[in-house]
């Protein structure tokens, strides 16, 4: 009875939104396993801002599949090198000359619309060049943390898993302008994320992931 009534428990929590304003996901291992399933608003979207704060090692950022293309939009940092790639609807992408530290937070921003077909990469506040890449609808998203997808809502390979820290996860169904995107670099009081917001998060975490408050001194 006891169990059952956790159980519930435990569902229902990943079912409601949570505000998890000042706190991160950690990814502690690298593990084929361990990911964070996060629930987008809106089922088909032409454009896409997403911006979050990860801390440590390389690998996957932040994967967006769908029934047609594994990496529907993927932000994606290469071991070893100063490499950022972005894939939209399986195209890739290089931002090359990037400073991505370790044991630092850093801000990452991706911005992509199917109008213009060109795709941006901001790190902490560093605009890179605008790229051609393509694409139109994305339909159907998936969107996961911790993991690559190399399939619609699985395939995951342990070694392009993310370890570390994640926090303020949004994404937007159109283009933030530069201004928006120093407000959430700098942490201002930015727009939220209308497909997906930090602070009315519904998200289902699956092996082991902890919810712990970000420390910050002022
Ligand atoms: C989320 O929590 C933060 C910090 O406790 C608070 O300032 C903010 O108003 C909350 N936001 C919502 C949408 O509940
Ligand atoms: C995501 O949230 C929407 C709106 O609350 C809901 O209709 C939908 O079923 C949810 N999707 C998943 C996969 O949980
Ligand atoms: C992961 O990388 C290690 C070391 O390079 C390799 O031995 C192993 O086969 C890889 N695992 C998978 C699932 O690709």
């Amino acid at each position: 009875m006891a169990l059952l009534l956790l159980l519930v428990m435990l569902t229902s929590c990943a079912a409601a939104p949570q505000n998890l304003s000042g706190k991160m996901f950690i990814f502690p291992q690298e593990t084929d396993t361990a990911n964070v399933r996060l629930n987008t608003s809106m089922q088909s979207f032409t454009a896409v801002t997403a911006c979050f704060r990860p801390q440590q090692e390389p690998q996957p950022f932040l994967s967006l599949s769908t029934p047609s293309f594994h990496n529907g939009f993927l932000v994606f940092k290469e071991a070893g090198n100063n490499v950022i790639d972005i894939y939209v609807r399986n195209n890739r992408v290089t931002f090359t000359g990037q400073d991505y530290m370790l044991n630092t937070w850093q801000s990452i921003c991706t911005t992509w619309d199917s109008e213009s077909e060109l795709v941006q990469l901001w790190l902490n506040g560093k605009p890179s060049i605008k790229k051609f890449i393509g694409g139109s609808v994305i339909t159907d998203p998936i969107v996961i943390v911790g993991q690559e997808q190399d399939s619609h809502g699985g395939g995951f390979d342990i070694n392009q898993s993310f370890v570390g820290m994640m926090s303020d996860v949004h994404m937007w169904n159109y283009v933030l302008s530069p201004c928006e995107i120093q407000r959430f670099v700098e942490d201002l009081n930015f727009t939220p994320g209308n497909v997906i917001k930090w602070r009315a998060l519904e998200f289902e975490a699956t092996g082991r992931v902890l919810v712990e408050n970000k420390i910050t001194c002022e």
